[in-house]
C-alpha cells in the first residue's frame, strides 16, 4: 500500500517552533520515525513538505495515481483552505488529517477544520503519535476497500 504523506506550512520548522506546542523533534525526525513505523506496517511512503497552497495541490494531484491513501497535516490551511479540501475531494484520495497539537482546544480559528469533511479521520494532540496513528489506521482503509 503507498501512502503520501504530505505536511503543510511552517513545518518545515519543527524542533524551534513553539517547542511547548509541537515538541522539539524536528521535521527530519519526525520523518524518520514515519518511515519507520510505515516500513514496520508494509507501508510504502512518500513525504513532502510545502509551504504553499498550490503545491500542496499540485503534489496532491502528480501523486494521486501512486497513493492509496493521504496522510495529511494540512498545517494553518486545516482552518481556511477550500482549495485543498476540494482537491481532495476531487482525487477522491481516501485522506486522513492528522495534527501535532489539539486543535480543539486552543484559539478558535484553529478548532475549525475545513479539511475534515473530506477526510474519514483525524488524529490529534498526540504529537508525532498521530501521524503513526494515521499510519495504522490507513491499513484500516485497505482492509475496508478489500
Ligand atoms: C498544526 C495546527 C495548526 O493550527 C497550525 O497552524 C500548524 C500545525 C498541528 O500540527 O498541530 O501549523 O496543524
Amino acid at each position: 500500500m503507498n501512502v503520501l504523506v504530505i505536511h503543510g506550512p511552517n513545518l518545515h520548522l519543527l524542533g524551534r517552533r513553539r517547542p511547548e506546542i509541537y515538541g522539539d523533534a524536528t521535521l527530519a525526525r519526525l520523518n524518520a520515525g514515519i518511515k519507520k513505523r510505515a516500513a514496520g506496517l508494509g507501508l510504502r511512503v512518500r513525504i513532502f513538505q510545502s509551504n504553499s497552497e498550490g503545491r500542496i495541490i499540485d503534489l496532491l494531484t502528480a501523486n494521486a495515481a501512486w497513493a492509496d491513501a493521504l496522510v495529511i497535516n494540512p498545517a494553518a490551511y486545516t482552518h481556511y483552505s477550500y482549495a485543498i479540501r476540494d482537491a481532495i475531494e476531487a482525487l477522491d484520495l481516501p485522506a486522513v488529517e492528522v495534527h501535532l497539537s489539539d486543535i480543539s482546544r486552543r484559539e478558535p480559528f484553529r478548532r475549525v477544520s475545513v479539511i475534515e469533511p473530506v477526510c474519514l479521520a483525524q488524529f490529534k494532540g498526540e504529537g508525532p503519535r498521530s501521524y503513526f496513528k494515521a499510519l495504522d489506521y490507513c491499513l484500516s482503509i485497505r482492509a475496508r476497500e478489500k
